[in-house]
């Protein structure tokens, strides 16, 4: 399924799927139809020509009504994900009732591991969702823009004077050839370490800041009879999650970011390093990680059966599901060795060719990258919004500390969750890395991971 997983996502980068399905009638209409504000404005400068007494509610010409259903495509249904996508279409579906808004989120999966293969085969049989859920980055530009699937919404960014409000670095990682290609609706850290506060304040423990201090703290907590390490590697993205926020830690930044431009070989001592770490570091966690997904392992932090759970802040969103509070619960420090490091990805969504109801999506795309949007979602889901201007008041202790992590650290792109590597390069290091907890070859598995940096590691951007 994987190999042909890659295979799908290589033909998607090299040949453009024109001939799957029809792109008649999916010509980009001019912005003016699809949104009310410049028809409004046009419409309002002649009839104050015409009449001055003409009142506000009659100069007011309404958009086009919209009607249809749109199909929303994510991986959105673990932990509080689901809660905070169904709070985004109810406040949509509000504004817009005569639009049905149809909820295609992949049940299971992290990491959109099962959802994105799913995704491929339905846009590879002409029935492409209205809009999907796609990482901003390597994910989205490499798999679908290079593909020629997708609509460029470079004018829902001018018509809306989104460049004052998003981030330019942001918006650069969603922009290519001149356009912006989709539309973000979070941030995110994928190297956070959570902990239980009880379980550290009984044992009289600090979280740990660096990879030493860690041992020693896991070290401790077995003593006492507690399992340091919640970890769930059932679908394979977890293993490139770890290895990904260790990578960071041991290699630094800069050597990072060198592997992933080609810069640095895979094969070298840190990665070899990074490798080494991270079976000691699986050691320490729970036995059935392999049976188990995120939200189980934020369970067992919830619950008191483990300590500590490194991942990004979708647990945020579940731990208060569970009834938990922010820094009073749990806690959340950078995880060993990353402090000044946020290793970045964002869930955005785009305008695919050939949609169904593209006037309906449209208005859905200019809905989510709106402030009030940001502040439904994000509070419920644990992420913070990509708007500089939202109210950071809706925003929980984790969350004001995520703003304050991501505006003072050094951004990295996350492998896991598509900003690094292209989807191919990735699967592939998934794979890898799924045989390595296996077998524990570290020397074998730099070669192969060297080998699929060679194979399939290349850029478009
Ligand atoms: C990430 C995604 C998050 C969250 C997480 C766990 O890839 O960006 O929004 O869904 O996976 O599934």
């Amino acid at each position: 399924m994987k190999k042909l997983f890659i295979m799908i996502l290589t033909i998607f980068a090299i040949v453009s799927l024109v001939t799957t399905f029809s792109f008649i009638g999916c010509k980009a209409a001019p912005s003016e139809e699809v949104t009310g504000t410049s028809a409004a404005e046009t419409t309002t400068a002649k009839e104050t020509a015409v009449s001055k007494e003409t009142t506000a509610a009659e100069e007011t010409v309404e958009a086009p009504e919209l009607k249809g259903e749109i199909e929303i495509f994510s991986w959105w249904t673990a932990g509080a994900d689901g809660d905070a996508l169904a709070a985004l279409i109810d406040a949509f579906s509000e504004k817009y009732p005569t639009v049905e808004v149809i909820n295609a989120a992949v049940g299971s999966g992290g990491a959109g591991i099962d959802a994105k293969p799913i995704l491929v085969t339905r846009v590879q049989g002409g029935n492409p969702p209205d809009t999907f859920q796609v990482h901003a980055g390597h994910e989205l530009i490499d798999t679908w823009v290079v593909a020629d699937l997708m609509e460029p919404v470079t004018f829902l960014f001018d018509e809306n004077d989104w460049r004052e409000v998003y981030p330019g670095d942001l918006i650069e990682i969603l922009s290519y050839n001149g356009e912006i290609w989709s539309v973000p609706l979070n941030i995110m850290p994928a190297n956070i370490l959570w902990y239980n506060k009880k379980i550290f304040e009984d044992a009289g423990l600090n979280p740990p800041k660096t990879i030493d201090e860690f041992y020693s703290v896991c070290e401790t907590l077995k003593e006492n009879g507690i399992t340091p390490m919640a970890y769930a590697n059932k679908g394979s993205w977890a293993n490139a999650q770890l290895f990904e926020v260790l990578l960071a830690a041991i290699a630094g930044p800069d050597n990072y970011k060198a592997l992933f431009n080609g810069a640095m070989r895979w094969d070298s001592d840190e990665v070899k390093e990074t490798l080494n770490t991270m079976l000691k570091f699986i050691e320490y966690s729970n036995e059935d990680h392999a049976a188990l997904e995120w939200d189980n392992a934020t369970e067992l932090v919830a619950n008191g059966k483990a300590a500590m759970y490194i991942s990004g802040d979708w647990c945020n969103g579940y731990f208060k599901k569970l009834g938990l509070t922010p820094g009073e619960d749990y806690g959340f420090v950078p995880s060993p060795g990353t402090e000044g490091i946020y290793i970045a990805l964002s869930d955005s969504f785009g305008l695919p060719k050939g949609i169904q109801n593209r006037p309906a999506t449209v208005e859905w795309l200019k809905f989510i990258g709106s402030k009030e949007a940001q502040d439904i979602f994000n509070p419920i889901k644990g992420s913070i919004p990509p708007r500089t201007d939202c109210d950071k008041s809706e925003y929980d202790a984790y969350q004001q500390y995520s703003m304050e992590i991501y505006s003072t650290s050094k951004i990295l792109p996350s492998l896991t969750h598509g900003a690094a590597a292209s989807e191919p390069w990735l699967v592939a290091i998934e794979d890898v890395l799924v045989n390595f907890v296996v077998t524990g070859d570290i020397e074998g598995t730099a070669a192969e991971l060297q080998r699929v940096a060679e194979d399939v590691g290349t850029f478009t951007k």
